[in-house]
């Protein structure tokens, strides 16, 4: 009996040691949105569940190897084999635990996605190796994700190639972003803190995975009815302007580089009217048909030495006039010699 209450006292122990160590690390980003609150205490909760088990396996272990080592002259110890009370207890405890578990889990998935119906919408558009969010209430599209203060966006998620996953760590929540038609999935955000962020990608999707990245901008409520009025008005300027913006926007920017140094997909710089070898050896000129056609069918004329990349169908999400004004951005990078 001595043993036990000793052994009972040093588990209380080491299990508030190991908790209040873990609570006190910080192991988490900051906290910025409502969702995140029951994801945390989800995760407190599981802190203090995994301190107690670490400490009572430990704490056993310990206890046994300094209190029973063998001695000198200490004989054999009785051989016994089974404890049916025990085994029902350590059948019936963890079961319990972990129901209870997948109780809380079930509350904390439903708090995530209780709608508020005047949440506004969003899709998040994912492709290699970019982030494009469209503000469907709106009509316009950004590269950045801005998000009014305390109000919740409903987050539409989709891909134009292959499976993505949106992930804003202060956030806590994530969802996949996947390909095809009527595969949208639904995320719920309401930030609580004014900020910069970030998106992630948190799934494996090719060479550039670890930099698709996006910004994510949480406004007070007026600042970003400001912005909303801006980009209502549209990028000004010349058309080469406004191409510059959709390159951003539309993430053509994720494969091609303006400076002539070859990224996932042929630089931009001096490719207007120069020759171009495709894969199957033919020669095309790079004019403005053939511009038109690679950003609507990007897989008609692949050109050599890029076979194994497959760029997204993007100028289907554009209009004629944005690939105009894109093929005069392009132009204005310089021709071929
Ligand atoms: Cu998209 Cu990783």
């Amino acid at each position: 009996m001595k043993h036990y209450i000793t052994v009972i006292l040093l588990v209380a122990l080491l299990t508030v040691l190991v908790g209040t160590g873990l609570s006190n690390m910080t192991l988490m980003p900051q906290l910025a949105s409502i969702q995140g609150t029951f994801i945390d205490q989800l995760f407190h909760k599981h802190i203090w569940a995994i301190s107690f088990l670490f400490s009572l396996i430990v704490g056993f272990m310990l206890y046994s190897i300094v209190v029973f080592r063998r001695r000198e002259d200490d004989e054999y110890g009785d051989h016994f084999e089974g404890n049916t009370p025990l085994e029902i207890v350590w059948t019936i405890l963890p079961l319990a635990t972990v129901l209870y578990f997948a109780y809380l889990g079930a509350i904390a998935l439903a708090e995530t996605r209780r709608a508020d119906p005047n949440a506004y919408n969003v899709t998040a558009v994912g492709q290699q190796w970019s982030w494009r969010f469209d503000y469907t209430d709106y009509g316009f599209s950004s590269d950045e994700l801005r998000l009014p203060a305390n109000r919740q966006t409903l987050i539409l998620t989709k891909s134009l190639d292959v499976i993505h996953s949106f992930w804003i760590p202060e956030f806590r929540v994530k969802q996949d972003a996947l390909p095809g038609e009527g595969m949208e999935r639904e995320l719920r955000l309401t930030p609580t803190k004014t900020g910069t962020f970030k998106v992630r990608c948190a799934e494996l999707c090719g060479t550039r995975h670890a930099y698709m990245l996006a910004d994510v901008i949480v406004m007070e409520p007026d600042a970003f009815d400001q912005w909303v009025q801006e980009k209502l008005q549209g990028p000004g300027g010349s058309a080469e302007e406004r191409g510059a913006e959709w390159y951003q926007q539309f993430g053509c920017v994720a494969c091609h580089t303006t400076d002539g140094s070859p990224l996932v997909g042929p630089s931009w710089k001096g490719l207007y009217g120069e020759e171009v070898t495709l894969a199957d050896g033919s020669v095309v000129v790079a004019d403005e048909a053939y511009l038109r056609e690679s950003i609507l069918d990007p897989q008609a004329k692949i050109v050599q030495g890029f076979e194994n990349v497959v760029m997204p169908p993007i100028g289907q999400s554009m209009t004629p006039e944005q690939i105009d004004d894109v093929i005069a951005f392009i132009k204005s990078l310089g021709t071929g010699e």
